[in-house]
């Protein structure tokens, strides 16, 4: 038998019975054990993530099939074969935690890499562009996806009033509102590190990348109606659908790619290489592949690994650096400020976010100092020190300089034509009739709750992209109205759709 004891180690007699004075009570103080469990009990939340609080995780191996050290100095792809165990963690974006998970919303996609030169994360999504390209906007844009101050509940109303104030934002809401704004699960979707990054080689040229992940499964998608049908009997599909593909042995895998650009060539292009609401055509920019991802295993303990996993963008590795886009300058803040708020000061030494490679910091004391620090010399705590073998900086792990020019100010990019350019070979060429059909009955649907004077701003912006999106939407929303949709396809229900409910 295993011997329950108490946090201190010592054994317990009993777990279910209160210490009185008298068979009647009152309970006595000095039963600390009960004190002691209920005290834990109201410690057991921590806040959720302000934004992706709801997800789901598993572990897994990331393999290199191909060389691409024409690129990249980092240690991980220095040899076809190497590889390394990585965690990843998908979610949505804007439900809380008890949200429903086939809900229509952009799904995160984050992988954090355990190199031998420490943790890579890329902390993307299911879409290759986002829907604000200035992290100034970010704030007020997540407040338009939660929850009305008054109402407490969502409001159509704020999200279309933002969007038709930032017609960036065209792009990401069509592919929000096409098929794949609901994936029937994790495992049938890409993932995108989105933002422009770059590589650099041990020559030190630097390279402008892309990160693609290339679903292995189909791509699967649920209409609003098999959406609403499932959540009806369970909100936990995503969670029963990836933990039973796991524990069966069906592990799904990922392709990454790359898009690379040599690094003078965004000078000359027509388009901001760094705008993160475009994308760089797979025509012009092809997929190289790189290496697959394979998720073979549940974590043992949900909070433990995936609840309390910290993934951002600042973590990267030698040989992976950031690009100009100010999006993602203003995300390398923002999350590891996040961690320490919702984790603590020292979440990096939580078990799923501490690297498996050699680790030597003089990150001191504080909440969570519950590891060894080991900085090669008992004295040395401080640095710059007279200990030869403490640890040092390395400079060989510097980025080459890069070349960047204009005066600081607040540059503020108009809308502009090129805006709609990408939006509209997604509606025109990408996507074939029946999904433009569904689009728009999505569209009209998301858009019924919301005011004339939105809804005009937001058809000016539809037709910008297209007369034939507007007309469609406008159509839908008629067709909503008299209840006039029978005729609009749905997406065929395939023999390896998951039937989770
Ligand atoms: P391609 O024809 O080479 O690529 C089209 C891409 O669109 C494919 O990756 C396809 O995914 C994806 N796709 C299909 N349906 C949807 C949808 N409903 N929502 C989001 N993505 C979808 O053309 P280009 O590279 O020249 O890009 C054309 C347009 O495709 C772009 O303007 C952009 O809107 C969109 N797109 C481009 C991507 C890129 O990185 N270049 C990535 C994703 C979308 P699949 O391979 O599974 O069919
Ligand atoms: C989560 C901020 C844009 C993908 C988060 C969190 C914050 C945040 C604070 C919670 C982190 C945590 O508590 O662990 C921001 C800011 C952005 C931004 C300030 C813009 C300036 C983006 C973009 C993407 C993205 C563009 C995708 C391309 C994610 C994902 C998560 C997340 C996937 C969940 C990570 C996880 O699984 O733990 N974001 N975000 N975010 N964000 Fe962002």
């Amino acid at each position: 038998m295993t011997k329950l004891t108490t946090s201190a180690g010592a054994p317990v007699p009993s777990n279910d019975t209160t210490k009185t004075a008298g068979p009647r009570g009152p309970a006595m103080l000095d039963d600390y054990q009960l004190i002691e469990k209920l005290a834990h009990q109201n410690r057991e939340r921590i806040p959720e993530r302000v934004v992706h609080a709801k997800g789901w995780g598993a572990a897994g191996t990331f393999t290199v099939t191909h060389d691409i050290s024409q690129y990249t100095c980092a240690k991980i792809f220095s040899k076809v074969g190497n590889s390394c165990d990585i965690l990843s963690r998908w979610s949505t974006v804007a439900g809380e935690l008890g949200a429903a998970d086939a809900e229509r919303d952009v799904r995160g996609f984050s992988v954090k890499f355990y190199t031998e030169d420490g943790n890579w994360d890329v902390v993307g999504n299911n879409t290759p562009i986002f829907f604000i390209r200035d992290g100034f906007k970010f704030p007020d844009f997540i407040r338009t996806q939660k929850r009305h101050p008054k109402t407490n509940l969502r409001s159509p109303e704020a999200m279309f009033d933002f969007w038709a104030a930032q017609p960036e934002s065209i792009h990401q809401v069509t592919i929000l509102m096409s098929d794949r704004g609901i994936p029937v699960n994790p495992m049938h979707m890409h993932g995108y590190g989105s933002h422009t990054f770059s590589m650099w080689n041990a020559q030190g040229e630097r390279f402008w990348v892309k990160f693609h992940f290339r679903c292995q499964q189909p791509i699967r998608n649920y209409t609003n109606e098999q959406a609403e049908d499932l959540i009806g009997k369970t909100r936990e599909s995503y969670q029963e659908d990836l933990y039973n593909a796991i524990e069966d042995g069906n592990f799904p895998k990922w392709e990454l790619n790359i898009q690379v650009m040599p690094e003078a060539e965004a000078e000359t292009l027509d388009f901001n290489p760094f705008d993160l609401t475009k994308v760089w055509s797979h025509k012009d920019y092809p997929l190289i592949p790189v290496g697959m991802l394979e998720f073979n295993e549940n974590p043992e303990n949900y909070f433990q690994y995936i609840e309390n996993a910290a993934y951002s963008p600042s973590n990267k590795v030698p040989g992976i650096g950031f690009s100009p886009d100010k999006m993602l300058q203003a995300r390398v803040f923002s999350y590891a400020d996040a961690h320490r708020y919702r984790l603590g000061t020292h979440y990096e030494a939580l078990p799923a976010n501490a690297p498996k490679s050699e680790m030597h910091h003089y990150h001191k004391d504080g909440s969570m100092r519950f590891f060894p620090q080991v900085t090669g010399h008992p004295d040395a705590y401080y640095e710059p020190n007279q200990y030869g073998e403490s640890a040092k900086p390395d400079a060989t792990a510097a980025e080459p300089p890069l070349k960047i020019s204009g005066d600081a100010d607040k540059y503020v990019q108009e809308d502009s034509d090129a805006d709609y350019v990408q939006p509209r070979a997604l509606y025109k060429e990408v996507l074939g009739d029946d999904e433009r059909a569904r689009l728009h009955l999505n569209m009209a649907r998301a858009m019924a709750p919301v005011s004339d004077s939105v809804r005009e701003r937001w058809y000016a912006v539809l037709e910008r992209v297209h007369p034939d999106y507007k007309a469609g939407v406008e159509q839908a929303n008629q067709d909503l109205k008299s209840g006039n949709i029978d005729a609009y396809p749905g997406i065929p229900v395939t023999s390896d759709t998951p039937t989770t409910a």
